[in-house]
């Protein structure tokens, strides 16, 4: 007669509920991995997927100034300062914008930044017009395109009249494209 082994207990119930605990434990941990992981990737990559752009109002001068300078029925540059973000950073900038005014009486603010490749545009009184000195860009007063290789007229800026300031939102805008696209 063969002899049999004693049948061993096995410590199943307690191998289930350590593997169990284990198992929560490390769910548990990459889920809180995965939460703080969330805020560190945006602030490494905000650079990356923020855009450079401005911020706030802009004064470009008194009105009864300006009016009184458009009455020659030219154009006038104002320089413009403020701050734009750039990745994490906060800097300090100064744009050249025109002001004009339409046969209506209203006001227009254009950029003086070029919509073919960024060259600084300038009025040209003999002219009566805006030339770029790039590559021979011709605006009208208006900013409207007249000839040369800018896809669009010059980028007016959203402005507003507060008290007797004049008050401009400047942007950055997409070259050499057709359409006006802003980059803030
Ligand atoms: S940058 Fe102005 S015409 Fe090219």
């Amino acid at each position: 007669m063969s002899q049999q082994t004693p049948a061993v207990s096995k410590p199943e119930p307690e191998v289930t509920r350590r593997s169990f605990f284990l198992a929560l434990f490390g769910i548990g941990s990459v889920g809180m991995g995965a939460l703080l992981a969330v805020p560190v990737l945006r602030y490494v990559l905000y650079p990356l997927t923020a855009q450079r752009g401005s911020a706030g109002w802009s004064v470009v001068g008194n009105i009864s100034d300006l009016k009184a300078e458009l009455a020659s029925g030219q154009p006038v540059r104002r320089t413009i300062d403020f701050q734009q973000m750039d990745g994490w950073r906060q800097e300090d900038s100064a744009q050249a914008v025109y002001v004009t005014q339409a046969g209506d009486g209203k006001l227009r603010v254009l950029s003086a930044i070029c919509p073919h490749l960024g060259c600084s545009v300038s009025w040209q009184k003999t002219q009566d017009e805006f030339v770029c000195p790039c590559h021979g860009g011709r605006f009208a007063a208006t900013g409207r395109h007249l000839s040369g290789p800018p896809p669009r007229g010059m980028d007016s800026l959203q402005y507003k009249v507060e008290g007797d300031r004049l008050l401009v939102r400047f942007q950055y805008f997409r070259s050499n494209v057709p359409n006006k696209e802003p980059l803030t």
